[in-house]
């Protein structure tokens, strides 16, 4: 979603603040500005679309060491150049960046901006234009904006700057994220450290309702009070390999193929000195004290959720509910007496999730997050969390975070069982290990898949994909991954659901996609094939070695009954990226979507 970059230093900004930009592409925008600011004054470029587009329209005979940068998702208002940030007060002395969503600007406009004249839809333009009534008032800057701040409802991370005084960036953060970055006589400012890394690696974490004063030569933390703040930096793990695409065409195929290598890290990470793959004594213990697990997610990590219950629900018999963020807030169901939250989501900071967080953590409830991203906000504010280990995610599609949630939920499980004295009959470790090389068998396919693609996706409108148990799971996400990226309209079913209402949907051709990899449902699945094939379906059964029949279309190797969704998700995920492909559709930055969804 938006994201947010500044720089104050001695060099230009614009081509920091606009590489910057690039690297929070994978976000998901639909336009971008910068605000530079010199001795002559704050110079604004923006535009609606592409960043390539708002690099042709910067005038590169403006100069300027200090600028704010801003990629918008469109919340408030149509995407276009007037709504796009950096926004500025009526006199043009404020320029500001703001992501996030300020859910009473109505009341503030009414309230304390009647007469001020608004260029913009956008729910941002009111805190610029608080900022300057407060100094136009007789407030110091300062004091304007944590005034203005006091005001605000909703979410906030914001880049301020100041026409009469270029030597200041202005930054406040509340519930969206923001970093500031320490440099040699320069400092930044990110929405994300993989938008400045390629700057510094060394990052000042900001706690909501904090505002910086960030000069070339310090950066300032306060409350909202004004009360100063004493904050270490920390050192952004990431690697300039994990951020680039390297030789790949897409980021998609590159994470698709490093899921291997993510399997293999994860149970280093996770295997203790007798070769067990465990969790944190404390993660342990509110396992074995609750006695109902909530799983809130969104999306891919909903799907891997479902599977995850499964492990849980089976290995370590403890109940287990998945809910969908965005619903379970206000449609909460009644809870058990001792609920442990599990959190579950590779960016760390999907605002439905987080809302669940602050709501169960008000009722006084244990948290853990299961996420890719160290330092997240929900990583922070659950009482604990697990890594997944993963690498940077950038492509909208999740593919590589998918399979770590699941491993890591099977650790989780596994490791509960151990506690709980159950007994499990395999070896997760061994078996994990298999399911890694199953996985490049799988990523070395890709002809294959492609001619799958080409054969069942090429001109279709509509797909389903089908399966019983945790292959019903597979084929949700594989749905979310098609339509996500291909935009052919594509739904997942449990096989047996489809005679009761949507088999009416099967037309000549239709293509289905049927999962078969547990032995307990073969039967069932292979006979609701045959109904959708009476009706005209194009079957396409991707099975499991064992289990296959004569026309089954991919056999996927045999990995344990448990595991198959970390192999059976690989021909889906791959599938679906050549569909994309054949369309001609933007793989990495589908359309409308953002890849870390930080409104509600
Ligand atoms: O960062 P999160 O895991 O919390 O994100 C949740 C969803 O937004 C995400 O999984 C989304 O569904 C993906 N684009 C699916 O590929």
């Amino acid at each position: 979603m938006c994201g947010i970059v500044g720089y104050i230093g001695k060099e230009d900004s614009k081509e920091i603040l606009l590489r910057g930009l690039e690297k929070l592409e994978y976000r998901g925008y639909d336009s971008a500005g910068i605000a530079v600011a010199n001795e002559n004054g704050v110079h604004v470029f923006k535009e609606k679309g592409r960043i390539a587009s708002l690099r042709e329209s910067v005038d590169a005979n403006v100069v300027a060491p200090v600028g704010i940068g801003h990629t918008r998702w469109a919340t408030h208002g149509v995407p276009s150049k007037v709504n796009s940030h950096p926004h500025q007060s009526s006199s043009q002395r404020f320029t500001l960046v703001h992501n996030g969503v300020i859910e009473n600007y109505d009341h503030i406009k009414r309230d304390y901006l009647q007469g001020v004249t608004f260029q913009s839809e956008t729910d941002t333009e009111v805190v610029v234009q608080l900022i300057e009534k407060f100094v136009k008032e007789g407030q110091g800057v300062e004091e304007a904006f944590r005034g203005a701040l006091k005001l605000l409802k909703g979410s906030y991370a914001i880049g301020l700057l100041d026409e009469q005084n270029p030597d200041i960036i202005f930054v406040a953060k509340n519930k969206s994220p923001l970093l500031v970055g320490l440099g040699e006589g320069f400092n930044v400012v990110a929405s994300d450290a993989m938008a400045m890394i390629q700057v510094t690696n060394q990052y000042v974490e900001l706690i909501d309702k904090e505002i910086v004063i960030v000069t070339r030569e310090s950066v300032t933390i306060k409350n909202l009070e004004g009360t100063v703040v004493e904050r270490a930096p920390y050192t952004a793990e990431l690697d300039m390999s994990d951020i680039e695409k390297g030789t790949y065409p897409h980021y998609m195929l590159k994470e698709i193929d490093e899921q291997p290598l993510v399997i293999r890290k994860i149970i280093s990470n996770y295997q203790n000195e007798n070769g067990e793959l465990t969790v944190d004594g404390d993660v342990r213990q509110a396992m074995v004290d609750t006695d109902r697990i909530y799983i809130i997610a969104a999306g891919t990590s909903y799907h891997a959720g479902l599977v995850g219950k499964q492990y849980i629900e089976k290995l370590a018999k403890i109940p287990v509910e998945v809910h969908i963020s965005s619903e379970f807030s206000y449609n909460m169901p009644l809870l058990s007496e001792k609920p442990l939250f599990v959190f579950i989501s590779q960016s760390g900071e999907t605002a439905d999730s987080r809302a669940v967080l602050v709501q169960v953590k008000e009722m006084g409830f244990k948290s853990l997050t299961i996420t890719n991203v160290k330092g997240s906000t929900l990583s922070r504010e659950a009482d604990y969390t697990l890594l997944l280990h993963a690498g940077p995610e950038i492509a909208v599609a999740s593919t590589k975070a998918y399979t770590a949630q699941i491993s890591v939920l099977a650790i989780l499980a596994r490791d509960a069982a151990r506690a709980k004295g159950i007994e499990v009959d395999f070896d997760l470790s061994k078996e994990l290990g298999i399911v890694a090389s199953v996985m490049e068998t799988l990523c070395d396919d890709k002809e294959e898949m492609e001619q799958i693609a080409r054969e069942y996706l090429a001109t279709t409108r509509n797909c389903f994909f089908i399966g019983r148990g945790i292959d019903y799971y597979v084929g949700m996400e594989g749905a979310l991954k098609l339509k996500e990226i291909s935009y052919i309209q594509a739904e997942g079913f449990a096989g047996g659901e489809l005679k009761h209402g949507t088999i009416a949907l099967i037309e000549d051709g239709t293509p289905v996609i049927s999962i078969a990899t547990q032995e307990i449902v073969n039967l069932g699945i292979r006979g609701n094939v045959k109904e959708v094939v009476a009706r005209g379906a194009n079957p396409c059964i991707i099975s499991m070695k064992g289990l296959e029949e004569a026309d089954d279309r991919y056999v996927v190797p045999a990995v344990h009954e448990l595991l198959t969704p970390l192999v059976s998700v690989i021909p889906v995920q791959l599938i679906s990226y050549y569909a994309a492909l054949h369309r001609e559709c933007d793989v990495d930055k589908p359309r409308n979507l953002a890849k870390s969804v930080t409104v509600e």
